[in-house]
C-alpha cells in the first residue's frame, strides 16, 4: 500500500450533453444527441425515458452545482464543452460568445473554489449539420470542425485550463456507434466504422499539436474507455481471443500517441476483412510528431473474451456489455463478478489490474476520469437517498488506489461518474450515478431541486481524509 499523495485530483466527472440541459438557447444549435432519447439518426427506439432537452439543467444552476462539489471537497471537477454551444453547425467562422461566456463562468466559479478543471473537448455530441455529411467517417469535414473547435476553446482558455482530454471513449464510439453517436446501424466494425477511427485519430493528433502551440504548459490527453480483457479459461485459443480483444477495445485508441503507429494486429485485421481505411502518408509522421502527457480513461468493469464461436447465441449489450468481432473474439461473462442492477459486471481488482497494464504498456500519469454504479435511487419523504450500494461499489474501487500507487503506476486523480445525477447515454435519468440527486424523473421536471446522497457525505470524508477513511 503507498499513500495517496495530497496533490491527487479527487473530484468526480459530467459530459454537456448529459447534464445541461439549455438545449436551444443563447445561440446553442442541435447535436446529435438532442433531438429525440433515440437521437436523430437512430432507429434505436427507446420508450418511457428522457430526452436531453432538460437534463439535470446545470445550464441554470451551475453556480449551485460547484459550490455543492465544493462542499465535498473536490480538487478537480471534469466535464466536457457543448460543441453546439459553440459552434452550433460546426461551420461558422466565429465562435458563438454566449457558449463561451457559459463555460468561462463555470471554470471562474471553480477556479474560485480551487477546483482544477479537468476539460473533456469532446463528448458524444457533435453538430447534426456536421453528421449529416458523414460525421468522422468524412475527414475533409469533420476533422478541421473538430480542430477549429479545439483551436478556439485552447486560445479562449489557455490562462485558465491546465488538463484538456481531446475525445471521450473514442473506442465506444466506433464500436457502439448505434448506442453512443445515435447512428442507425447497429454494431458495426467495417471501413466506414475504422474510417471514423482514423480520421478522429488525426484530429486528435494535430489538437494536439495547436496545444503545444498555444499553451505549452497545459497538459493534454485521450479519454479512451479502458478495461483489461480476461480470457474466459486458459485454453490458448482463449488468451488469443482476449490479446485480440484488447487490440480492438482498448490499445489502438492510445497506440497512436504513444508509439507512434496502429499495430499488426490491427492492420492486419482491416485486411482479412478487407477494410479500405484510408491513411495518408503524411499521416504517420503526424502520429510520430505528437506525444501525449497523461491517459484519461474510464473503467466501469473488466471484460473477459473467449475464442470465436460460429453462430454464438450471446447477446450483444451496451458499451459496458460484451460484444463480437468474427474470428478474433467473442464476448463472455465472467463467472466470478457480480453485476450491477443494469448488468454491468463490477470488478474492483480489474480496476487495479488495468491500470497497471496501461502503466505497462505506456509509462505515463494516468486519471480516473469515469467510474461509478448506475441506479434507481429513491428519495425518502424526509429528504434522503440512502445510496449503500453505490458507497459499496465506489468503496472497493477507491481502496485499489494505494494498492495502484504501490505498483507503481502513476495515477494522479480519481473522477468517478457521476458528479450529479445526469441523463444516462441510452437509459434515461433513473439510471442515476451523481453524489447529488436531482429532483425530477423521466416524464416530470419537478422542482429540479438537488439534494445530498449518503455518498455525498462519505465521499466528503473520504476526500477530507486523503482517501485513508472509506468507512
Ligand atoms: C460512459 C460515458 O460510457 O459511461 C458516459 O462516457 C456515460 O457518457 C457513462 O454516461 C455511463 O453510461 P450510461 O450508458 O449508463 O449512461
Amino acid at each position: 500500500m503507498k499513500k495517496i499523495p495530497s496533490n491527487f485530483l479527487w473530484g468526480a466527472s459530467t459530459s454537456a450533453y448529459q447534464v445541461e440541459g439549455g438545449w436551444n438557447i443563447d445561440g446553442k444549435g442541435p447535436s446529435v444527441q438532442d433531438v429525440s432519447n433515440g437521437g436523430f439518426l437512430s432507429d434505436l427506439k427507446v420508450g418511457g425515458i428522457t430526452d436531453f432537452k432538460v437534463c439535470a439543467d446545470h445550464y441554470h444552476h451551475w453556480k449551485e452545482d460547484v459550490a455543492l462539489m465544493a462542499e465535498m471537497g473536490f480538487k478537480s471537477y471534469r466535464f466536457s464543452i457543448n460543441w453546439t454551444r459553440i459552434y452550433p453547425t460546426g461551420f461558422e467562422d466565429k465562435p458563438n460568445s454566449k457558449g463561451l461566456e457559459f463555460y468561462h463562468n463555470l471554470i471562474d466559479e471553480l477556479l474560485k473554489h480551487e477546483i482544477e478543471p479537468l476539460v473533456t473537448i469532446h463528448h458524444f455530441d457533435a453538430p447534426i449539420v456536421l453528421e449529416e455529411k458523414g460525421g468522422w467517417a468524412n475527414r475533409e469535414v469533420m476533422v478541421p470542425a473538430y480542430l477549429k473547435f479545439a483551436k478556439t476553446l485552447f486560445l479562449e482558455f489557455k490562462d485558465k485550463i491546465n488538463y484538456w482530454q481531446t475525445i471521450n471513449e473514442l473506442n465506444m464510439v466506433i464500436l457502439f456507434s448505434h448506442v453512443l453517436r445515435k447512428q442507425k446501424k447497429g454494431h458495426d466494425t467495417g471501413t466506414e466504422s475504422y474510417q471514423s477511427f482514423h480520421n478522429a485519430n488525426v484530429a486528435q493528433a494535430l489538437a494536439i499539436k495547436e496545444l503545444r502551440k498555444i499553451s505549452p504548459s497545459a497538459k493534454i490527453g485521450p479519454a479512451p474507455n479502458i478495461s483489461l480483457v480476461y480470457p474466459k479459461t486458459c485454453a490458448p485459443s482463449d488468451v488469443l481471443a482476449a490479446d485480440n480483444a484488447n487490440v480492438l477495445r482498448n490499445w489502438s485508441y492510445i497506440d497512436p500517441f504513444v508509439k507512434g503507429y496502429y499495430s499488426e494486429i490491427l492492420i492486419e485485421y482491416w485486411k482479412a476483412n478487407n477494410y479500405q481505411v484510408v491513411i495518408l502518408p503524411e499521416d504517420e509522421e503526424l502520429f510520430k510528431s505528437v506525444s501525449i502527457d497523461f491517459i484519461a480513461f474510464n473503467y466501469y468493469n473488466s471484460t473477459t473474451a473467449q475464442a470465436p464461436i460460429k453462430d454464438s447465441e450471446y447477446k450483444v449489450g451496451d458499451q459496458e456489455m460484451g460484444f463480437n468481432i468474427e474470428n478474433m473474439f467473442q464476448s463472455a461473462d465472467n463467472k466470478y463478478l457480480e453485476k450491477t442492477p443494469y448488468g454491468w459486471q463490477i470488478d474492483p481488482i480489474g480496476f487495479r489490474l488495468t491500470s497497471r497494464a496501461l502503466h505497462d504498456r505506456y509509462n505515463l500519469p494516468i486519471i480516473i476520469t469515469e467510474n461509478g454504479l448506475g441506479a434507481k435511487d429513491v428519495l425518502t419523504s424526509d429528504g434522503k437517498i440512502h445510496d449503500d450500494y453505490r458507497i459499496a461499489y465506489l468503496r472497493d474501487h477507491i481502496a485499489q488506489i494505494p494498492l495502484i500507487l504501490a505498483d507503481g503506476v502513476k495515477l494522479i486523480g480519481y473522477n468517478p461518474w457521476s458528479a450529479i445525477d445526469l441523463v444516462s447515454t441510452h437509459q434515461g435519468i433513473s439510471k442515476r450515478y451523481g453524489f447529488i440527486y436531482v429532483n425530477r424523473d423521466e416524464d416530470d421536471l419537478k422542482d429540479l431541486k438537488r439534494y445530498r446522497k449518503d455518498s455525498f457525505y462519505w465521499y466528503k470524508k473520504v476526500i477530507a481524509s486523503g482517501g485513508e477513511d472509506l468507512k
